[in-house]
């Protein structure tokens, strides 16, 4: 359909179907302007605000339907705003979103679109769910222009694409899936959000060969980039928010995969501990931070001979080059060479440890793995270690010491800025070490 070029006079805002020099409505010389023109319409936009002028009326948020995702978006979801859900295939990405735009879906109009699945096998899903959605709407489309028209008919306040990989912009050549057709289709869906203000959800499948044809290249396009975290052998799911304009980063949301969907967990402090009391060389208890939230988890170390010329150094849920590092510093401050020997390091239940933190629990599990020496299940540690071997202060270091106390906890090992003044509470007795060394010599003793 071909629109009009219509005028409008700026003083009486008379129209006029042909432009002139003077307004015949009002008699005003020079007043006409195009209206719908992109000239008249950034005319309009570009007008720049003083920050205070800005109105500040907090951002409205829709909850989610589970607190925990809430909690990674950083208070539910904001109109307008665009997620990436991603993580490898088969985690649980499908089945978070039928189920939050289920129960988002009882207060405002929702559409699912898939493009992996066949509508009848989403709708299945969703019953062996037991989840009612009567005003869930439910496209198999991978078109986008397709999409994005129906959507605009439908005009939902939440859009969930599942998934972004299989999607196509139809001018584009290029198969569904490759870095231009992820690319455009995304900017296409992206622009859509923003102009009708409805929240979007892309899922994108993080492949171990194809990341970059994957979600990566997508994440500077969007708000908010949530990743699925978790062995595919447990039944635990994180997600952990990895980029937020509206919340916290690194904050995550720990669920439990179980018949019925994914279910919150809502104290996860403890749940990547072994219950079982017993005491193996190798393994130590990390206090460690995500997001605001404590949680205790496993470093895992197994230090052996190597027969090969280069021996490995693998770290699985750790940074594998400051292990390199961590390495130096436990020959150079500790006495302990590991040149001839292969070093695997490991955080138990597929958790992810990005801060440094973890530095301390990684020397001690190294050396109690060396050394053969198991380290009771009563210790805790945490901190960080600078290259001349002193031990570095880490945030929140208070919360760390409450929550271990919390779960029985009875010994600590920290850097001395994070040791409480009056020794331990609670039943826990904090060891704050200035050097490694010192670190080193306290965990031999007691273990
Ligand atoms: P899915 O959400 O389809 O993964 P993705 O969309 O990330 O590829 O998750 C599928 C897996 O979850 C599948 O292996 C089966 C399991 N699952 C359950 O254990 N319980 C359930 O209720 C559902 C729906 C799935
Ligand atoms: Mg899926």
């Amino acid at each position: 359909m071909k629109t009009r070029v219509q005028f409008e006079c700026r003083d009486c805002h008379a129209r006029a179907a042909q432009w002139a020099g003077r307004c015949d409505a009002c008699g005003a010389w020079n007043t006409l302007i195009q209206v719908g023109s992109p000239a008249a319409a950034t005319r309009q936009a570009a007008r720049a605000l003083s920050l205070s002028d800005v109105s500040c009326e907090s951002v409205q948020r829709f909850p989610a339907g589970l607190a925990e995702l809430d909690r990674v978006l950083g208070g539910g979801v904001v109109p307008g705003s665009v997620i990436l859900l991603g993580g490898d295939p088969g985690i649980g990405k499908s089945t978070i979103l039928i189920q939050t735009l289920a129960a988002m879906s009882a207060e405002l109009s929702a559409l699912y679109v898939t493009g992996e699945e066949s509508a009848a096998q989403v709708a299945l899903r969703g019953r062996r769910l037991g989840l009612s959605a009567p005003h869930m709407k439910l496209l198999a489309e991978t078109d986008v222009e397709a999409i994005i028209a129906l959507a605009r008919r439908e005009a939902p306040r939440v859009l969930v694409i599942d998934s972004i990989q299989t999607v196509y912009v139809p001018t584009l050549s290029q198969a569904p899936g490759s870095v231009a057709q992820v690319r455009e289709s995304a900017a296409a869906l992206v622009r859509f959000a923003k102009e009708s203000n409805t929240a979007l959800f892309l899922v994108g499948h993080v492949t171990k060969e194809g990341q970059l044809a994957g979600p990566r290249v997508l994440e500077h396009m969007v708000d908010a980039v949530l990743y699925f975290e978790g062995d595919s052998g447990s039944r635990y799911r994180l997600i952990r928010a990895i980029k937020n304009r509206f919340g916290a980063v690194n904050e995550i949301g720990v669920f439990v995969m179980t018949e019925g969907g994914l279910r919150e967990v809502t104290n996860p402090s403890a749940l990547f501990l072994r219950q079982d009391a017993e005491t193996a060389p190798g393994s130590v208890i990390l206090a460690t931070q995500e997001g605001t939230r404590p949680l205790l988890v496993e470093v895992q170390a197994l230090i052996d001979e190597s027969a090969a010329a280069n021996p490995r150094r693998v770290a699985l849920g750790l940074d594998g080059q400051r292990l390199g590092m961590l390495l130096a510093l436990l020959h150079r401050h500790g006495g302990h060479a590991t040149g001839r020997h292969d070093v695997f390091v490991n955080v138990a239940g597929g958790v992810r440890v990005t801060e440094t933190a973890s530095d301390l629990a990684v020397l001690l599990a190294c050396t109690s793995s060396l050394l053969n020496r198991p380290v009771g299940r009563d210790l805790v540690v945490f901190g960080e270690v600078g290259l001349a071997g002193e031990m570095r202060p880490v945030p929140r270091g208070q919360e760390r010491l409450r929550e271990a106390a919390k779960l029985g906890f009875k010994r600590a090992i920290v850097p001395i800025a994070n040791a409480p003044k009056r020794g331990g509470d609670q039943g826990l007795t904090v060891f704050g070490a200035r050097q490694l060394s010192e670190a080193l010599e306290h965990f031999l003793k007691g273990s």
